[in-house]
């Protein structure tokens, strides 16, 4: 099979077809992920705090994301692989964006980036679609600034109005898609059937075009994940034994057996 394309997203909004998107972080991750047929994979900075312990996305560095993402992309055939672009590395101005975003592409593999936030950033958006850099937008709760808003539901009431024309301004300036994270269910919803772009939701209910979650939390890796989260499987659970009993097998000298050892 081909890769996926922004074009094949863009067609399955026409034809009303949701479809599912996961963060992936390594090659191993990524591979079982694309021959599951999940069509876009997300080099998420979330990765700041499951892959390298930081308490939120804000300190984690393009030279920290570019390596994840350069894995990921080796370790898919088929995916739509997106870069988020970390805080910091795109707010300055077009031409930053630039730079970054290109890094993402021509070091990395990437094959689109993400990045947070609506009008204040639409000039950035507008640069990098326009020289050939797909951009996946995201609004609602933006975790990059954290330090601002905290981190809980964007856009209720008064706030819904700036969200629609964040939302409306990102789409003008060119994003393939639109994250819309920690929304009121009505209000993605209605986005969902305003915008020409797919919307993909995280904690935004079941009315938009695309969802995404972030692997650790939807496998049952991370502890305190949030409400939205539906756990999948409990691979902590799974890890953490197997983990004990060969710690015991250890210990105890039952392990390597004949049949694990070469005579
Ligand atoms: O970094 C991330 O994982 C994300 C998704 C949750 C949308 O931005
Ligand atoms: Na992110």
């Amino acid at each position: 099979d081909r890769r996926i394309t922004v074009r094949d997203l863009a067609a399955a909004k026409q034809r009303g077809e949701r479809w599912p998107m996961l963060t992936a972080y390594d090659a191993l991750t990524a591979r079982i992920f694309d021959e599951a047929g999940i069509p876009v994979l997300l080099v998420g900075d979330s990765a700041a705090n499951v892959v390298y312990g930081y308490d939120s996305t804000v300190p984690i560095t393009v030279e920290e994301l570019l390596p994840l993402t350069a894995a990921v992309s080796r370790g898919t055939a088929r995916a739509l692989v997106v870069a988020d672009l970390p805080f910091g590395s795109y707010q300055s101005s077009p031409h930053q964006a630039m730079t970054n975003a290109t890094r993402f592409l021509k070091e990395a593999g990437a094959h689109a980036v993400k990045l947070e936030g609506g009008t204040r950033v639409a000039e950035q958006v507008a640069q990098l679609t326009s020289s050939g850099i797909p951009v996946m937008g995201h609004l609602g709760l933006t975790p990059q600034s954290v330090n601002v808003l905290g981190y809980r539901v964007q856009g209720r009431g008064e706030a819904g109005a700036q969200l629609r024309a964040d939302a409306q301004a990102l789409v003008e300036a060119g994003v393939f898609a639109l994250v819309l994270e920690c929304v009121p269910s009505e209000l993605a919803r209605e986005l969902t059937a305003e915008l020409s772009v797919p919307t993909v939701g995280i904690g935004a209910g079941n009315g938009t075009d695309a969802q995404v979650l972030v692997w650790q939390d939807m496998a049952g890796l991370t502890q305190g994940a949030p409400a939205f989260v539906k756990q999948y499987a409990d691979l902590g659970g799974v890890l953490g034994k197997a983990a004990t009993d060969f710690a015991a097998e250890v210990v105890e000298g039952s392990f390597p057996d004949e049949q694990h050892s070469y005579a």
